[in-house]
């Protein structure tokens, strides 16, 4: 969606900044350091472990726990071997948290079986609900729910009229973090993007639900840029945009045992938006569903990109495609809302080596494949085996359209094969 790269742009524009804040935080840091060594050892307790309630939030959903948070972060983040974060049966309220490093921990885990609830009380709110910052080593995990509460804000989403619309906050965000598991955790109608990784190297995502309505606007289930070694592994995710975004300058990228609906599929992309965006490369999606999805697998890229560059290596494997709009597709004019300036010299976005492989079911439009490539940059490698989905309303048939596109193919359906 047009509005999830606007927002990436805006989140990127808040990092450079505080990322400049945190420079200078990091040299003051190490001169307190210096002085504490000076002084004798810190006060912090090895393997420390912070119960929120112990610190005096209340599971009551309604008094504000931020601070309470907060400083359980401050107590892990700052003390040293593994710390423990944990965040009880009940339901905590809160307005943005700030969980950022660089750590003295090796090692902290966010225990969560409780619930955290957003508050919707935008004006508390500069960017995102949670923001987790430059942290190695990160582990989220149990039964809990973080609760974005999206419902009563939605209304207030007007992006969909206005290109320069106000951003809502997104509700899980990793920035610069390496090495990070989430596990097991319900992510729930945030109030915009559900999961956004940005420039993190090692991410787990597992056994993780992610879920909104689907007609709940740009709530995003899982979006990643800049970001490399991200693994998705048995993860239901149903909302009311992409289930799994990969964009620009993500590479490694492992997608398996995810279900995706409703929604709008697995996409690479959007790709070429914006200026020096950097490659996608190596990007595996596997044994994976999509039920009553817009989209199924997808890669969309803007055909008058602003700087060149390249998708390639991708591959999709043993999917089933329920009840879907377009199973496959290849959009290289995606242009949402027409704001795309003109078809110009562009075509500067290249998509080569694509495969897809043992992909079966139904679809709700007829169009099966669709590989809409450009005539300037026309898709290079892709190769399809064992395809056969099948249209099943009335008044029309199953059909492949693909233009600009080298296919080869080998045991797909008649009604799936791209002619010409
Ligand atoms: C978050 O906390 C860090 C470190 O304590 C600080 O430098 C930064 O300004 C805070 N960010 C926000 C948005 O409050
Ligand atoms: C992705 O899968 C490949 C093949 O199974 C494996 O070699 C690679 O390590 C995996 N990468 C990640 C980030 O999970
Ligand atoms: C094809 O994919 C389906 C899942 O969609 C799987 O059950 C089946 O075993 C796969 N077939 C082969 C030959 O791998
Ligand atoms: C059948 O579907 C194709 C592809 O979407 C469309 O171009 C065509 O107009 C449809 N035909 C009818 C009779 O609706």
């Amino acid at each position: 969606m047009a509005f999830s790269d606007l927002a990436i742009r805006v989140l990127f524009l808040l990092l450079v900044v505080s990322a400049a804040h945190a420079k200078g935080k990091d040299k003051e840091e190490k001169k307190d350091d210096k002085k504490e060594s000076a002084d004798g050892p810190s006060a912090s307790a090895a393997d420390g472990t912070y119960d929120i309630t112990k610190l005096g939030a209340k599971p009551d959903g309604e008094t504000d726990c931020t601070k309470e948070v907060e400083e359980a972060w401050a107590s892990a983040c700052g003390g040293t071997g593994k710390q423990t974060i944990v965040i009880p049966k009940g339901d905590f309220l809160t307005g943005p948290i700030n969980m950022t490093g660089p750590c003295k921990a090796d090692e902290i885990t966010i225990n969560l079986e409780g619930n955290l609830l957003s508050s919707n009380d935008l004006a508390k709110y500069k960017s995102n609900w949670i923001e987790i910052m430059r942290v190695k080593k990160l582990t989220i995990t149990g039964k809990g729910t973080l609760d974005g509460q999206g419902k009563a804000v939605w209304g207030k989403n007007s992006c969909a009229k206005n290109y320069n619309c106000k951003i809502l906050p997104n509700s899980l965000v990793l920035d610069f973090c390496d090495d990070a598991l989430i596990e097991g955790i319900t992510i729930l109608n945030s109030k915009f993007f559900h999961l956004n990784i940005y420039e993190c190297h090692g991410v787990t995502v597992k056994d993780v639900s992610v879920t909104a309505p689907g007609d709940s606007p740009n709530t995003d289930g899982i979006h990643m840029g800049d970001s490399s070694k991200v693994s998705i592994v048995d993860t239901k995710i149903a909302v009311g945009d992409d289930c799994i975004s990969i964009g620009p300058g993500s590479t490694e990228v492992n997608i398996s045992g995810v279900t995706c609906g409703p929604g709008h599929g697995i996409s690479v992309g959007s790709l070429g938006r914006y200026k020096d965006e950097k490659d996608v490369t190596d990007i595996h999606v596997k044994n994976c569903v999509f039920k009553g999805s817009q989209n199924g697998v997808r890669i969309k890229s803007y055909e008058d990109a602003k700087s060149p560059l390249t998708a390639s290596k991708i591959s999709y494997e043993n999917i089933e495609m329920d009840d879907v709009g377009y199973p496959i597709i290849i959009d290289q004019k995606y242009c949402p809302n027409k704001i795309c300036t003109s078809k110009g010299d562009a075509a500067r976005v290249t998509v080569k080596d694509v495969s897809f492989k043992n992909i079966t079911g139904t679809c709700n439009l007829p169009e099966s494949v669709s590989l809409l490539c450009s005539d300037k940059k026309p898709c290079e490698g892709v190769t399809m085996d064992d395809i056969k989905i099948e249209y099943t309303g009335k008044n029309n048939k199953t059909m492949a359209v693909c233009t600009n596109a080298k296919v080869t193919s080998k045991g797909v359906d008649k009604a799936n094969t791209c002619s010409a």
